[in-house]
Order: C-alpha cells, then sequence, then structure tokens
C-alpha cells in the first residue's frame, strides 16, 4: 500500500500519517463503521471511477441501516473522492470510504458517538492475483457460516461485519486456497469472504440471492447486465454445495477481485476457466476500463489533476 499522499478525513485532506483516531474511537471497540470498496481506472477519456453512485448510495444504505447519519451529502463525497483522486497523481486506484462512529460516550448505545468519515485512495492490484484472474482460483468451502440476517444485516457493508470474512480468509489460506466460499446458516451457497459467486451449469447462469444473506454486490449487478446483455440467462435462486463441484463454470465478482474464475472447489476441479466466464470477464474488463460504449453511463470521470488549485 503506497504509505504516501494525503486523506480526506472529516472534510480536510491531511498527510497519510496525520489520518489518526483516538483510542476510544467506538468503532474501534464495536465495529461500528460501515465502508466502501471502490475502484478507479484508467480509460481512453481519462480516470474513471466505476459506479461510483451506486457505491455513494450503498455507503449511504449501510449507514442508514445502523443508524448512522453521514454529516456530508453525496455529492460532498463524491467531490471529495474526485479530489483525493486528482491529488494523488494515480491513474488507477482503489478508494476506500469509511463511516464510523468515533470517540464519544463507551458502552454499546453508539447513537451519541460523532459520525466520522474518511476517504483513502491508493494503488492495488487484482486482490486475487493476476494468475487468479487467468487461470482461476482455488477455493475451499469455509467452516464458517455467512452471519445471517437475524443476527447482523448481510445487506449492509458493516466492519464489524468482516470478522466474518477475515475467519474464513484466514481458514482457507493457511489451508492453502485462496479463497473461501461462505454458507449461509441454511447450509446453501452464499459468496465468497469479499465476492459474489455465479455458477454455470447447461449453459445456464446462477447466483445466490437475497434470501441467502449475501451483500448486494455492484459487480454482481454488473456481471447479471453484461450477462443478460450477451443473451445468457441468469437467475438468482438458491444453489446448494454439491452444484459447486458439478458446475461446468464458477466465477466470483467483486471491487477488489474483479471478475476472477474459480478452478477449483474442496479439491474438485473445474478446470481451466470456461468460455461464458471468458466472455463475461472480457466486457466486464471493457466496462471497467471505458471500452464498452454500451456501459458508459458505469463511468464517473474524474477531471484532470492539472484543473485542480491548491
Ligand atoms: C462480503 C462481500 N460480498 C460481496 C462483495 C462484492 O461487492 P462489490 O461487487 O460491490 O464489490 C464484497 C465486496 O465488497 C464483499 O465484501
Amino acid at each position: 500500500m503506497n504509505q504516501v499522499g494525503l486523506i480526506w478525513m472529516n472534510g480536510e485532506f491531511v498527510a497519510h500519517e496525520d489520518a489518526k483516531v483516538h483510542v476510544l474511537t467506538h468503532a474501534l471497540h464495536y465495529g461500528t463503521g460501515v465502508f466502501e470498496g471502490v475502484r478507479a481506472y484508467e480509460t481512453p477519456r481519462g480516470t474513471a471511477i466505476f459506479r461510483h453512485q451506486d457505491h455513494i448510495e450503498r455507503l449511504f444504505r449501510s449507514a442508514g441501516m445502523y443508524m448512522m447519519e453521514i454529516p456530508y451529502t453525496r455529492e460532498e463525497i463524491r467531490q471529495a473522492t474526485h479530489e483525493a483522486i486528482q491529488r494523488s497523481g494515480l491513474k488507477s486506484c482503489y478508494i476506500r470510504p469509511l463511516v464510523f462512529r468515533g470517540a464519544g460516550p463507551m458502552g454499546l448505545y453508539p447513537l451519541d458517538c460523532p459520525v466520522e468519515v474518511a476517504i483513502a485512495v491508493w494503488e492495488w492490484g487484482s486482490y486475487l492475483g493476476d494468475e487468479g484472474k487467468q487461470h482461476g482460483v482455488r477455493a475451499r468451502v469455509s467452516s464458517w457460516r455467512r452471519l445471517p440476517n437475524d443476527v447482523v444485516i448481510p445487506a449492509a457493508k458493516a466492519t464489524g461485519q468482516y470478522l466474518n470474512s477475515v475467519l474464513a480468509k484466514i481458514e482457507a489460506d493457511k489451508a492453502g486456497y485462496e479463497e473461501a466460499i461462505l454458507l449461509d446458516d441454511r447450509g446453501m451457497v452464499c459468496e465468497g469472504s469479499g465476492e459474489n459467486l455465479f455458477v454455470v451449469k447447461d449453459g445456464v447462469i446462477a447466483t445466490p440471492g437475497f434470501s441467502a444473506d449475501i451483500l448486494g454486490g455492484i459487480n454482481r449487478a454488473s456481471a447479471i447486465t453484461i450477462a443478460r446483455d450477451l443473451g445468457y440467462t441468469v437467475v438468482e435462486r438458491d444453489v446448494a454445495r454439491s452444484e459447486l463441484y458439478l458446475a461446468e463454470e464458477v466465477f466470483l465478482s467483486g471491487t477488489a477481485a474483479e471478475l476472477v474464475p474459480v478452478r477449483e472447489v474442496d479439491d474438485h476441479d473445474l478446470g481451466e476457466p470456461g468460455e461464458i466466464t471468458r466472455v463475461i470477464q472480457a466486457k466486464f474488463e471493457d466496462a471497467l476500463h471505458g471500452r464498452a460504449q454500451e456501459y458508459a453511463e458505469w463511468l464517473d470521470l474524474v477531471e484532470q489533476p492539472s484543473k485542480v488549485s491548491g
């Protein structure tokens, strides 16, 4: 991670090393934060943030579900993000907006603690590796179930909830796999530790729906749109664990990972990425990098740095 540059914190830019919080920050103790993972790419028209508005909407929805009122407008968050990218000089980057309960009265009741906001950008390559994007990753079904919607709010991207993903990720890594696949509390397939999941069988694409406690991935939505536009049938339905072994193709989607084929699940070999995954992945990459005219409205263009003052 790039240790230089500026981080936007509560309305102003501060040096990387000055972007600090108090040790009694509520979110540090109780996980009372929400966040986004967003990416900007270099496109023929300049740097563009992929589906920025959708990420901002989800940030506000996540905050709202945990009763956090963000003290900035959507447009202020958008502008601050643009400026963070401009000031970084990066042409493509990962963007991390974070909204959290700051230091205030200690105890579980959070509503009297201030709501703080930070936005950081940094250079970040493909989360599951370029090799994984090309040839697929090895995944394992986790012994940790995805936290269900009568325990937390899986549809919210909340910091505390990620202890669940962290446990699954550590377990998969220590066992020699690149990614974990979590089941929901019914034992149906939910998603990866940081990605949504798709299976292909008999040419039909299936992906778990909201009743499987998924996070509503923005790239999931993009992959569904692209697949349907390409003429494939996509159904949102429960997916049984055994379908992962019987599938012709399995792939994952997420901002950090992008669109990644899975070549092995629980040591069942699925082979090199199949044609449907390849075709959707190619179009998806075109959309991210501004090469697909039909998805141009997904791009939020960032003005050239030369136009920034100060
Ligand atoms: C648990 C989980 N599921 C799914 C996703 C994919 O969501 P998106 O495509 O919006 O990045 C993510 C990543 O944000 C995630 O952390």
